[in-house]
């Protein structure tokens, strides 16, 4: 059976160490020069609905890096943005590719994509799910603190695609997971029936100081995804209070470190100050997004 990466709640805890696991190992080699072709010969097409700094180059990169090429389809030139079905999309691009990634708005067009396609999928971000970006979010906490188990991952914010992987992410992989939004800004329903399993090793409040209490990870993402322009103004006021700042760190652990998926409004979800602060871990988080893209594609790709 293909091989699909499509979001985290398909993968079990084993499974996502060992993807973290290969994303280490080619970060390793990466960094010494060792050069591996194992993707020789292959392309991946990239369909960007939405737009992309990090994802499209890390994806590329990683691409030719593996041996493989890269092609960006974007909805303006591609026929699905004249209305040819996903279906028959799905069926073409199986026959000269090796496999899609694809950013778009909903997780039923990723999960369709995949049903028609013959070769793998992965997701590059829906409103639904971020799971890529996580798995460079978790390989980044474990390179800083030694290991996942038993560390409190704390997420401040909206409910988002980011909030959904990192729950999933997070809990699979033996970490708590506490969540700080707005009453109406909760996760996802399937994600938060998902969570309810872990008892206590799970909480969403809308009290930010006991979502950050004793912290080892602070993540903040922005209050308005990618799709939500028209509610923009609103959501400035709702979230007010749910910024990310050096008090709410102050209640965290000692050494608690911050992340952000980027792109970052500072100002809005996080203090300038603190994501300066921690800009070390924010910007070795967005290289090992290639990292471990390169793991998910050898994965999904590789023989
Ligand atoms: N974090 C992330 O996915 O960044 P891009 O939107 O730039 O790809
Ligand atoms: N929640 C954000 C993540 C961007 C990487 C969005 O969907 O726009």
């Amino acid at each position: 059976m293909k091989k699909d990466f499509l979001k985290l709640l398909d993968f079990s805890g084993d499974e996502l160490y060992a993807i973290l696991d290969v994303a280490d190992k080619l970060k390793f080699a990466l960094k010494r020069g060792i050069k591996n072709k194992p993707l020789k010969g292959k392309s991946l097409g990239m369909i960007f609905e939405k737009s992309s700094t990090r994802t499209r180059v890390s994806f590329e990169v990683g691409m030719y890096q593996l041996g493989g090429q890269a092609l960006f389809l974007s909805p303006r030139d591609l026929q699905i943005g004249r209305a040819e079905p996903l279906e028959d999309t799905a069926r073409v691009l199986s026959r000269f590719l090796n496999g899609i990634m694809i950013r778009t708005f909903k997780q039923s067009d990723v999960e369709k994509l995949a049903e028609y396609a013959s070769i793998p999928i992965i997701n590059g971000l829906t409103d639904f799910a971020h799971p890529c970006q996580v798995m460079a979010d978790l390989q980044t906490i474990r390179e800083f603190k030694g290991e996942l188990k038993g560390r409190k991952l704390c997420y401040i914010g909206d409910g988002n695609n980011m909030a959904n992987s990192l729950i999933v992410g997070g809990l699979k992989t033996g970490m708590s997971v506490s969540i700080g939004c707005p009453d109406a800004y909760r996760p996802d329903k399937a994600i938060m029936e998902f969570a309810e399993q872990y008892g206590d090793k799970f909480c969403v409040t809308s009290d930010i100081f006991k979502a950050a209490k004793d912290a080892d990870a602070i993540y903040t993402d922005v209050w308005a995804s990618m799709g939500m322009e028209s509610e923009a103004a609103k959501r400035m006021e709702d979230f007010k209070g749910y910024c990310v700042d050096q008090a709410l760190c102050d209640v965290a652990a000692k050494d608690v470190m911050v992340l952000h998926c980027l792109p970052a409004h500072r100002g809005e979800e996080i203090t300038a100050d603190v994501f300066e602060a921690h800009a070390k871990e924010i910007f070795e988080e967005a290289e090992n997004r290639l990292h471990a893209q390169k793991a998910i594609m050898l994965m999904c790709m590789g023989k």
